[in-house]
């Protein structure tokens, strides 16, 4: 049996500008997805996925039909890995997480790198870690038709990654810890339906929206040096200024709004919405003597504080 784990992530800068062609900052996050693949002899891929109660199975020859959406990720991944290797195989795939599929941490990306990771090892094929994004980024645009792409190359490369749209930069950064607070807002953020409002947005006027969105790609470029320079109150000062231009674009929330306020208002260097919007989590950093205060206030507001240890190794055979 092949076991594979793979980190789920958090974006820190940059989230919609990067769908459109502009830098992000992702932090792969120690809450892992971990998947058990073994051969079958038969025809059947067997699937037990114990967080959503889910234990199916199906032949090979299904694979060229729709999937049930709580499948789609496990099962694109091995339609299209054993279509570009040319495999047919009987399979047992067995998942499961450390986190709620609901925090926007990306167990999708996850779980789609741990499976094509996970297949390679057991057909004793190499591919890089260029290659594994590639199929990786090709099933997330077959299911979901948007996306930059991110959140694969967090749970692949792991660390902190400066990245462009499709991988077409993905850089590390320098940093051991970050010391953010995590707070969840208990309603789960549709990213599809996000991406496409800003999308429509651009088409409408493309002159605000492209102002914004290079108005990030320069918050983006300075946070990378902070970062780096491990200057928390400037990455503070910085993450508010992004989350100013992601209200501008209209995708944050009221209760988004209502943790960032409150975190600020108990010593946060800064806060912001992580991914999407309009829901999952909003991060915060500040100095360790205001942490405890920041969280507490975080969870006055009905915030649920997410301890997650930030950078995180990439995707990797256990
Ligand atoms: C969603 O977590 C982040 C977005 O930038 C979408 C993406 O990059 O794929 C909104």
């Amino acid at each position: 049996m092949i076991k594979v784990s793979a980190p789920g992530k958090l974006m820190l800068f940059g989230e919609h500008a990067v769908v459109h062609g502009r830098p992000c900052i992702v932090t792969a996050v120690d809450a892992r997805i971990r998947v058990f693949l073994k051969k079958r002899e038969d025809n059947k891929i067997f699937l037990n996925i114990p967080d959503l109660n889910l234990r199916d199975f199906l032949l090979i020859e299904d694979l060229d039909k729709p999937f049930k959406k709580e499948m789609k990720f496990v099962l694109t991944a091995i339609k299209n890995f054993f279509e570009k290797y040319q495999i047919k195989s009987g399979l047992e795939i067995e998942t499961k997480s450390e986190f709620s599929m609901e925090f926007g941490l990306g167990s999708s990306s996850a779980v789609t790198v741990a499976i094509i990771k996970g297949l390679s090892e057991l057909f004793g094929i190499k591919i890089t870690k260029r290659e594994l994004f590639d199929l990786a980024y090709k099933t997330v645009l077959d299911i979901q038709g948007v996306g930059s792409g991110f959140d694969l190359a967090a749970a692949i490369y792991g660390g902190a990654l400066y990245f462009v749209t499709a991988g077409k930069t993905i850089k590390k950064i320098k940093v051991k810890d970050i010391p953010l607070i995590v707070g969840y807002t208990g309603i789960k953020a549709d990213t599809a339906t996000l991406v496409k409002m800003v999308n429509r947005k651009l088409k409408e006027s493309p002159r605000k929206i492209n102002k914004i969105f290079n108005e990030i790609e320069k918050i983006v470029h300075l946070a990378k040096i902070e970062i780096e320079k491990a200057n928390w109150r400037r990455v503070g000062e910085l993450m508010n200024l992004n989350q100013n231009r992601l209200r501008e674009l209209g995708v944050s929330s009221k209760k988004l709004e209502n943790l960032i306020a409150i975190a600020l208002d108990s010593g946060a260097y800064g806060a912001k919405l992580s991914g999407a919007g309009g829901g999952d989590c909003m991060i915060a950093i500040a100095n360790r003597k205001n942490r405890k205060s920041v969280e507490k206030a975080i969870e006055k507001k009905e915030g649920k504080i997410i301890k997650v240890r930030i950078p995180a190794e990439g995707v990797k055979i256990e």
